[in-house]
């Protein structure tokens, strides 16, 4: 039922009927040096939350590394995990917190593959009222997994925070995993906590006032970046009323291909950008190969993507 009911307001919003905004391709501005630094580095910490040394090892106290070879920056950083997560018990939502005493961060990482049973379960993709800021609403499968975990993402911070009071916040996460570090990025500048927020393919998460808060820049800034055709961004399909989903802005639009570096001449900024396209292929490469740590997630995308089409 629900999968025919997606499917439908996919071809709805392929005929661009029902307020299914057409690709945006203004070029407002090619990205700073030192955004698109920040862009490369926070992807390989994205990365790293695939890597089940970092996640799913109950290995905490000790460095992040990638058994894929694709965070060499993050492991050149004297880091030690304050938390790893892999086992919550309804949607298993999966990434680690970690400091990060070379540039001086606190990083929280998601990953993506583990809950994307759990977004399948949610493909009706209802949407919940959230207290993070006023008239918001956000997709419940994902406040769901963020729930389960929020306590000790918290915990795990403040402490670090006290021992640290100068480090910089940062949550990231790639595919379901950046829609976990949007939610997370809204319940942590609610209490006052200044995080950035930078996400690699990430789905629309909630509302236009959740969009709204999310792209304000009083309690840290937000970074979403999107790779040429990738077929995540452009899901939840907007639809007036029933399914209001808008996108975090600006928008970091990678504009060259798969399996090649990406350069700075090829990431646009864009205000108001709704990229994304139908391409499985582009969901995997964001400056690397970075769901290479899960051998799984190339498949469990492309049946998530099957389902939804
Ligand atoms: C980690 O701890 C959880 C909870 O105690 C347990 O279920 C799981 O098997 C452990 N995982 C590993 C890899 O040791
Ligand atoms: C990493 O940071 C810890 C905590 O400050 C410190 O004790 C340790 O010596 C550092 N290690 C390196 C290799 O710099």
């Amino acid at each position: 039922m629900v999968f025919a009911r997606s499917a439908a307001l996919l071809a709805l919003g392929g005929l661009g009927g029902l307020g299914w905004a057409a690709p945006v391709e203004v070029r407002d501005d090619t990205v700073s040096l030192d955004i698109f630094n920040r862009l490369s580095f926070f992807e390989q910490y994205a990365a790293a939350a695939y890597c089940k040394s970092n996640s799913d090892s109950n290995s905490t106290g000790t460095k992040v590394t990638c058994e894929e070879q694709n965070c060499g920056s993050v492991e050149a950083a004297n880091t030690s995990t304050l938390i790893e997560f892999a086992h919550s018990t309804e949607t298993d939502a999966t990434g680690f917190a970690t400091t990060d005493m070379t540039n001086e961060l606190i990083v929280i990482a998601f990953r993506g593959s583990k809950s994307i049973d759990n977004w399948k379960a949610n493909l009706d993709f209802q949407m919940e009222d959230v207290t993070f800021c006023s008239g918001c609403r956000t997709h419940s499968g994902f406040l769901e997994s963020w729930n389960e975990v929020q306590d000790g993402v918290i915990k795990a911070v403040q402490a670090a925070q006290a021992e640290h009071p100068d480090f910089m916040v940062v949550i990231t996460g790639h595919s379901l995993g950046g829609a976990m570090a949007t939610i997370g990025a809204a319940a942590l500048r609610n209490i006052d906590i200044p995080v950035d927020l930078y996400t690699y393919g990430a789905p629309k998460s909630g509302n236009d006032e959740w969009a709204t808060f999310l792209s304000g820049t009083d309690k840290g800034e937000s970074f979403r970046v999107v790779h040429k055709d990738d077929i995540v961004p452009t899901l939840p399909p907007s639809v007036p009323f029933l399914m209001p989903y808008a996108h975090v802005q600006p928008e970091y639009y990678i504009t060259s291909g798969n399996k090649v570096d990406v350069t700075r001449q090829d990431v646009q900024v864009l205000a108001d950008g709704d990229n994304g396209g139908g391409d499985i292929a582009a969901h995997l490469w964001y400056f690397n190969r970075i769901s290479a740590c899960d051998a799984l997630f190339d498949l469990k995308a492309k049946r998530m993507v099957e389902d939804l089409s």
